[in-house]
């Protein structure tokens, strides 16, 4: 190499690296966030949160985290994690301004329509929900409650003999399959998970691969093109949701053409014969997507909410006890309907303070700060930033729920009317009330 071309090498060499530090001492000292508490690393670079979210420990540091630094966090240069009830209304409430940040994307296949878990735009999200809402209302739901039913049924024998013997069951499992099972019967009108053997393909296994992957690479420039593009396709490798893809495409168009009259409808029979504001119906595509975020984000989060009621209960025999005496005090020896339920309000504290314990969501739940800014604890945090709510971190906020958020405690919600409804929409588990808000919250429930 001449000693020009090397001149000018290190020359442009040395101006990169200037300009990477004077970027890194911006962002530490002189960025509008640079008032925010938070990790040293994390003011420089969203390298820190990336890593954290890849390795799986998120869950802890979140807490962490708040615990030391207050109610908002700077988490990237760019980026804040808040605990506030009147942020959560701002961000997430009705008719909130506040849009879904970039970090979705990742959950949108580039082969599919657009999803609604991924969409940002509001116009697309607000028609996707009016397509599924038929699916989701709580009589079309309540008519699929024996196929929901059939599924606990099929549980209990494969239970049966273990319990008989005093065995050992691995409870993880069993939700697991059970949620599956149960989504894939109300979605598809079949199981997909596999308490009665395995199903013609492994859609959990592809779809929960899929969130893990997105969940990280959301955070990463490039998003999903890491994972398919002209190399990977030259190279024949698939992305795995795509077999899923031609399967549920499959399932679709045997819905369309097999004879339907006097079989319970099922989802995809309510996405099927929605129809818009002009009559026209939905593309196959519209109703493929349809089906894939109900799986991909209602089966899952059920079966960890399962765990953690087991979980907290299997360490609280003192809650199992009163909980047994309000189960057994109904008239009932069939197994309990879902109205029957709700005349059980400490069944329904256990499983609130369970997903107050844990919830099912543990990813910062990312908006972009709309014109006007938001106030959070007497800060003013300006418009475009990217804040993201955790539920772990909201939900164990001692401001709002007291000095023993770490305790297991039903009886928390039960006895003063004013002090439960306060604490329940301080409650962070479905996203908040607003336009991007769980619409399985009923189903999960
Ligand atoms: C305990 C169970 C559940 C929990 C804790 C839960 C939690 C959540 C949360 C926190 C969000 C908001 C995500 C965000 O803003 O990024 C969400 C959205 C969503 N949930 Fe659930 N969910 C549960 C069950 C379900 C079920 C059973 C279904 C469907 C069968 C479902 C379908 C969806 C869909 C499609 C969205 C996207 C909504 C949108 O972005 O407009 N979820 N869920």
């Amino acid at each position: 190499m001449s000693l020009i071309a090397e001149s000018y090498w290190i020359a442009g060499l040395v101006s990169l690296s200037g300009a990477g530090v004077l970027l890194l001492c911006y962002n530490a000292f002189f960025h509008p966030l640079a008032q925010f508490p938070g990790p040293r690393l994390a003011s420089i670079t969203g390298l820190w949160r990336l890593y954290h979210y890849a390795i799986g420990d998120w869950h802890d540091l979140i807490l962490d985290l708040h615990r030391k630094y207050g109610r908002v966090v700077r988490l990237a240069p760019n980026e804040l994690s808040v605990v506030d009830e009147s942020a959560m209304k701002a961000l997430y409430g009705h008719g909130t301004p506040a849009l879904k940040s970039n970090w979705y994307s990742a959950f949108q296949s580039p082969q599919a329509a657009p999803n609604q878990l991924a969409t940002q735009d509001p116009q697309i999200s607000a028609d996707i929900r009016r397509r599924m809402a038929p699916a989701f209302k709580m009589t079309a739901l309540l008519r699929l409650e024996s196929s929901m039913q059939d599924c606990f049924d099929k549980l209990w024998q494969q239970l049966d003999k273990p319990a008989s013997e005093g065995a050992i069951v691995d409870m993880c499992h069993w939700t697991d399959t059970l949620t599956w099972d149960v989504i894939g019967q109300l979605c598809y009108g079949e199981p997909l998970g596999s308490i009665a053997g395995a199903g013609d393909m492994n859609v959990q296994g592809i779809l929960i691969k899929f969130l893990m992957v997105s969940t990280v690479l959301g955070h990463v420039w490039g998003q999903l093109f890491w994972i398919e593009n002209p190399l990977t396709r030259l190279l024949g490798i698939k992305n795995p949701l795509s077999k899923f893809f031609e399967w549920s495409s499959m399932k679709v168009r045997q819905h369309e053409e097999s004879d339907r009259s006097g079989v319970q409808p099922d989802m995809i029979d309510h996405f099927l014969a929605y129809r818009d504001s002009e009559g026209k119906p939905p593309t196959r595509l519209q109703v493929v997507d349809g089906a894939t975020a109900t799986i991909g984000a209602g089966a899952d989060t059920v079966g960890i909410a399962m765990r953690s009621v087991l979980y907290y209960l299997s360490i609280n025999p003192a809650v199992v006890a009163k909980l047994q005496k309000e189960i057994d005090a109904l008239d009932s020896s069939e197994s309990i309907s879902f109205r029957q339920t709700q005349q059980l309000p400490y069944l329904k504290a256990v499983v609130r303070e369970s997903l107050r314990m844990y919830s099912s969501v543990p990813a910062q739940l990312y908006r972009i700060v709309p014109d006007g800014g938001l106030s959070v604890d007497g800060h003013f945090i300006p418009p475009g930033t990217i804040v993201g709510m955790c539920s772990l971190a909201q939900n164990r906020d001692t401001a709002i729920f007291g000095q023993d958020v770490d305790v297991f405690k039903p009886d928390r919600w039960l006895g003063d009317e004013a002090r439960g409804r306060y604490l329940e929409n301080a409650l962070f588990n479905f996203g908040g009330t607003g336009p991007r808000s769980c619409p399985g919250r009923d189903l999960a429930m």
